[in-house]
């Protein structure tokens, strides 16, 4: 069968990268079943035989009215899929949707008409808060890592930046490569308007969100960024796991330690450590 790909190489690399991170997110068990959800504006890439492409569905609702989306173009993993699945196969396992006039409703476009994921609502949320703000992000990732999500289960660990300070101290890496922390979405029902608006407050300040007893979304310049800052936050949480479960409790990087890597690395120090 042919696919939109076949002719456009920068494209079937932007692809190439997301069912390469799938791939990581089964390996690393944060992607059980059809556990986490990928899109990525792709609108850079769409040429004119790409904006005349026929619908391959009638317009489908979003569920809310994002401005800043109209005429833009997103590769969007299905719900229901497996990113294991999508690893091998991201276009069976995935589609691309252009975003309609009305900024409030899409149509599948190629290769198939894969239903994008049930988490859309959240994911085009972000997507226009990043085009509105003058972003260059282009991916947004959604997974369910096991350590982070374990650490969600608790009240104290929910207070704004506690989570934060505690991952950021476990190893200096974890500071420089996730600058902007953790921020903490209270828990809402999976797919729903409401876990949008939730989750785009605290894009704003963050890149990366909690999805409080559910899993973490982030978003990044690409599916590789936004993979590795959860990537480094994750690897912290499972630091800290590990002490705790030798019967301690880490005593973290002093908070002079971490400074200094805020300088060094000229790190955006909008949260102090
Ligand atoms: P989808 O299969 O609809 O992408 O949902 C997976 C998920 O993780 C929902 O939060
Ligand atoms: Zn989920």
């Amino acid at each position: 069968m042919n696919s939109i790909l076949d002719t456009r190489p920068a494209l079937r690399a932007e692809i190439d990268s997301v069912a390469e991170v799938a791939g990581y997110l089964w390996q690393k068990g944060w992607a059980e079943r059809n556990g986490g959800n990928i899109t990525v504006n792709i609108t850079e890439h769409v040429d004119d035989d790409l904006r005349h492409m026929p619908a391959l569905t009638e317009p489908i609702a979003i569920g809310t009215t994002l401005p800043h989306l109209r005429g833009c173009y997103f590769y969007c993993k299905g719900t229901g899929k497996r990113m294991r699945d999508l690893a091998r196969q991201p276009m069976q396992n995935g589609s691309v949707i252009r975003i309609l006039d009305d900024c409030a409703s899409y149509v599948i476009i190629a290769d198939e008409p894969v239903m994008p994921t049930s988490e859309l609502p959240s994911h085009l949320s972000m997507h226009d808060y990043l085009i509105g703000s003058g972003s260059t992000y282009k991916a947004s990732l959604h997974t369910h890592p096991i350590e982070l999500v374990a650490m969600s289960h608790n009240k104290e660990m929910l207070q704004k930046d506690v989570m934060t300070k505690i991952l950021w101290s476990m190893i200096p890496e974890t500071l420089a490569f996730a600058p902007l922390g953790l921020g903490i979405v209270p828990y809402e029902l999976p797919g729903s308007v409401r876990l949008a608006e939730a989750t785009l407050e605290q894009i704003k300040d963050y890149d990366v969100v909690m999805w409080e007893k559910h899993g973490v979304c982030a978003v990044g310049r690409d599916i590789m960024d936004a993979f590795d800052q959860i990537d480094v936050l994750n690897k912290s949480a499972v630091i800290y796991m590990c002490a705790k479960s030798m019967g301690f409790t880490p005593d973290g990087m002093t908070p002079e330690a971490m400074r200094e890597v805020q300088e060094v690395f000229q790190l955006p120090k909008q949260r102090p450590c």
